[in-house]
């Protein structure tokens, strides 16, 4: 084919394929068999190999994602991202529509919308081409994630029609209940960690390196704003049409409303059938449909006064208890875990809810067979919120706390003043063994990576390991040979598939660990102090020890007085601390690691006391829109702040995001501690 030949069918092929997306994605009518749309794609994806310099800018071979992206480029927002002021209930809806009718002195009409649960993104177009794609950011400012973006389906690579030069289009990447649960039993077979929830999902997807990966997870996306300079339309609605017109996705779940009555007809309209949509939202959107009205109201500092979300109560459903199991963590700690006969709730199979402790389970006067009422939070694993006592059986039998371990029969002991059982067999007992060697081996403490997925379980299983310090005994023949059931992707398709087998470690695994072991020799010692495993003594407290105190030998021979001394480090904490060094078997552990090797001291780091956080103490609580958790802690140490988790005098203040917990916040209104929001905080450290 000559170059003039392949530019034409390079050009027809992506309008082609192009338009059968369209039709597919964003109108839902397929045009075209799977098969001959992949022939289509492989055909286009061929001529762009052999002639890269011909492919378009918007061409939909991006969809499948393409080179690694090494960082995200911070990129500031033409038009900043505000957000939305909540409302729980009618009365402040109320308030809402009084509030405007004070500035605006003639007929005002609200267009109400879905609330998506998911990330904000703008989309930039530059002569109908996507050419930008930020996320929010802190409103000001946001990451460049378009090579991600382009792998969306929904979202429109070029425009169709009658569009303008410029245009920037705010929406939101939700990722839908069937890609979040493909991807959740993918993790939970690779023991992955699972996302909590479909907004996290979508935000880490969005997020990653790579864009082959994002383009398998499936997002989606839905437009709900337009920005642009001179908009030609009088009203969002009319602006969200012509959007419509263009290939963005605008949802079909728009109305244009008169009053409340009708705002509140589609609140409990959507209330209700949410259930029914294959995605995640939190709520409804109510905005002022007049562009002239909007000039007129006008914005505080966070959010338009031209609109407000509506935002639902937690989803509940009834489902019958079958079974209690009983865990045991890592520290010895036993938690019952209810099985459920599975259920759909917010669009995800439930089969298990958490039951706290014993305590739980007697204030709940929990039986079995009980019909229990789920309830989902922030978390992975859901509560039970109650029981519904007339569905209960007479005969039923309560659920009673077990005495003994589960795992290694030991009687099971109680701590003075808590409310959790402990199994105290910590040297003896397999989970409490694995939990250990798993905690110091992960990410955030040593950072062993060719030891995860399970092979730690294995090593163990062969009776090659009691305890971390015997990790770095292992030798390459003891390994060599050892087998494991994986579970893997099978990248060799368009779609790939995920795959079990069962797999020896062979010569590069072997080699990988033993390297990685060997390499683990320079984590530094705040590390090395939290991989031990110390009960409580997390990242945070594992930093301040090892800065205050310098080395280990000054940790073993401190006292509990001596550690209490350390701002931020309470007696319990203390205790703990002590207890594990007490343990002679803990010291001869740390002797080993320290004839193989590893940090066990460090220079002390002098404080700077001019940074925005210096000597506050915060606590973070919730999650976040814009931020992990830990990202939000993470800048808080960089600014010289420091976090603590939990609430006492100390705290300077709390930084909130949804879901804080109830507990929390009470604490902190009654000791009058203030409470900053995710916005706020943005503020506050810019
Ligand atoms: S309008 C100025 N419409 O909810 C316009 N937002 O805090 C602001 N969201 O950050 C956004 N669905 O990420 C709008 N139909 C919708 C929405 C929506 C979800 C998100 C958006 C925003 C947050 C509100």
């Amino acid at each position: 084919m000559t170059k003039n030949e392949a530019k034409n069918r390079i050009a027809e092929l992506s309008e082609t394929i192009d338009n059968h997306n369209y039709k597919y994605y964003v109108l839902a009518q397929p045009s075209i068999s799977d098969y001959d749309f992949d022939m289509l794609m492989n055909e286009l994806l061929a001529l762009e190999r052999e002639f890269p310099e011909l492919a378009l800018p918007s061409s939909p071979t991006q969809r499948v994602g393409g080179d690694l992206t090494k960082e995200f480029p911070t990129i500031r927002h033409r038009y900043p991202m505000l957000s939305l002021s909540n409302s729980y209930n009618r009365d402040e809806i109320i308030e809402f529509i009084r509030r405007i009718e004070k500035t605006i002195d003639e007929p005002v009409e609200f267009v109400c919308e879905l609330k998506f649960d998911g990330v904000s993104i703008s989309l930039t177009y530059e002569h109908g081409i996507l050419v930008r794609a930020v996320t929010r950011g802190d409103g000001t400012q946001g990451d460049e994630v378009t090579n991600n973006v382009k792998t969306i389906r929904t979202v429109p690579l070029k425009l169709r029609g009658d569009y303008p030069d410029f245009l920037e289009m705010r929406g939101e990447v939700i990722m839908p209940h069937d890609s979040f649960n493909k991807i959740n039993a993918e993790r939970d077979e690779l023991d992955m960690p699972l996302f909590a929830n479909p907004r996290n999902a979508a935000a880490g997807t969005i997020k990653l390196q790579d864009p082959k990966e994002t383009a398998r997870r499936r997002l989606d996306n839905f437009c709900y704003y337009m920005m642009m300079d001179n908009l030609p339309y009088s009203s969002h609605y009319q602006s969200l049409m012509a959007a419509k017109e263009w290939g963005f996705n605008i949802s079909p779940h728009i109305k244009v409303c008169k009053n409340i009555d009708e705002i509140e007809d589609f609140i409990n309209y959507w209330d209700e059938k949410r259930r029914n949509l294959p995605f995640d939202i939190d709520g409804i959107v109510i905005k002022v449909n007049s562009f002239a009205q909007h000039e007129r109201l006008g914005m505080t500092a966070k959010s338009p006064r031209w609109a407000i979300a509506y935002k639902f109560k937690a989803e509940q459903v009834l489902t019958k208890l079958l079974s209690v199991d009983f865990q045991v963590g890592r520290h010895g700690t036993i938690t019952p875990v209810a099985n459920l006969e599975p259920v759909l709730l917010a669009g995800t199979t439930v089969k298990r809810a958490t039951l706290n402790n014993a305590d739980f389970i007697r204030q709940l006067d929990l039986h079995y067979d009980d019909m229990v009422k789920v309830e989902k939070g922030g978390e992975i694993i859901p509560k039970i919120v109650g029981i519904d006592l007339e569905k209960r059986k007479n005969d039923s039998k309560p659920v009673e706390f077990i005495k003994k371990c589960p795992e290694c029969n030991c009687i099971l002991t109680q701590k003075e003043g808590e409310t959790a059982w402990y199994c105290p067999n910590s040297i003896g007992c397999p989970p409490q063994i694995k939990g250990r060697i798993e905690h110091f081996i992960s990410r955030k403490a040593m950072n062993i990576e060719s030891l995860g997925e399970g092979k730690v379980e294995v090593i163990f299983d062969n009776h090659l390991i009691n305890n971390y310090a015997d990790l770095y005994d292992l030798t390459y023949d003891q390994l060599y040979g050892l087998e494991k059931v994986e579970t893997f992707i099978d990248e060799s398709s368009l779609f790939p598939e995920t795959v079990t087998r069962k797999v020896s470690f062979k010569e590069k695994t072997v080699n990988n660990i033993l390297n990685s072991l060997k390499k683990s020799r320079e984590v530094p010692f705040a590390r090395v102090l939290y991989a031990l495993g110390i009960r409580e003594v997390g990242e945070t407290t594992a930093k301040i020890l090892s800065n205050e105190m310098c080395n280990i030998d000054n940790i073993i021979n401190a006292s509990v007085e001596d550690l209490q001394s350390i701002n931020t480090i309470g007696p319990s904490i203390a205790q703990n601390i002590r207890d594990f060094f007490d343990d002679e078997r803990n010291i001869l552990i740390v002797n080993r690691l320290k004839v193989h090797g590893l940090q066990f001291s460090q220079e002390k780091k002098e404080k700077q006391d001019n940074l925005p956080l210096s000597g506050k103490t915060i606590v973070v609580s919730g999650v976040f829109a814009n931020f992990s958790r830990d990202e939000i802690k993470q800048k808080i140490e960089e600014l010289g702040g420091k976090n603590s988790s939990s609430i006492s005098s100390k705290t300077d203040f709390v930084v909130a995001g949804d879901k804080m917990g109830p507990e929390k916040r009470k604490k902190a209104e009654e000791l009058g501690i203030r409470i900053v929001d995710e916005e706020e905080f943005i503020e506050l450290i810019s």
